[in-house]
């Protein structure tokens, strides 16, 4: 909090789409008392890290690789909260202990269906389109050293029609996400 605003860190993955960290920047820069102090990514070229560019974030490009631990490590140091956004790995415990009880990540399914090794992207909403589920929806929860086991911070829900297409539960789920991941941090950074 150098300047007395609490710092988040957004961490995107190799696919980077990078549509969550644009959401949460961008109700990030409408408060007075966040900001987001790094984008790291595992790439420079993916979609993620020029959309932070065309923001004027902070971008932090850590290959995995040698060291990637210490690296991903130092990078993440000044944060007050990491984000995962997109982050398909385990992340790394050593980074987990660093910063405890302030890793977040958000999952497009309410967990614990649907989560998992395995579990990211359109699998979970194809598996969630085949178990005809009827509804769906996004998860906010802390990062442990297992895929999508933490405490649930946030959920939201919508429904999913039987004529629903696994790409258009995707869509709504999305739209979901954008919202709720800020709710979430928003309620944690206050408290
Ligand atoms: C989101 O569906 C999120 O739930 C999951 O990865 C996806 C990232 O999408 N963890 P985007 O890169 O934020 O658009």
């Amino acid at each position: 909090m150098a300047n007395g605003k609490t710092r988040i860190a957004i961490v995107v993955g190799g696919k980077g789409r990078g549509s969550n960290m644009r959401a949460l920047a961008e109700r990030i820069a409408e408060t007075q008392d966040l900001e987001v102090v790094a984008v790291v990514a595992p790439k420079a070229d993916i979609p993620a890290v020029e959309t932070a560019s065309s923001l004027n974030l902070p971008v932090r490009v850590v290959p995995v690789g040698d060291d990637y631990h210490s690296r991903l490590a130092e990078a993440l140091a000044d944060a007050d909260w990491i984000c995962l956004a997109g982050y398909l790995r385990l992340f790394p415990t050593s980074v987990l202990e660093a910063h405890a009880g302030r890793v977040l990540n958000i999952h497009p399914a309410l967990l614990p269906k649907f989560g998992g090794k395995g579990m990211f992207g359109m699998h979970v909403h194809e598996a969630v389109v085949a178990a005809g589920e009827r509804e769906s929806g996004c998860t906010v929860h802390f990062v442990t050293e297992h895929y999508d086991e933490g405490a649930v911070i946030a959920q939201a829900r919508c429904e999913v029609l039987p004529s629903d297409s696994a790409e258009k539960v995707a869509a709504k789920v999305l739209k979901l996400e954008h919202e709720t991941y800020f709710a979430a941090l928003r309620r944690l950074t206050q408290g």
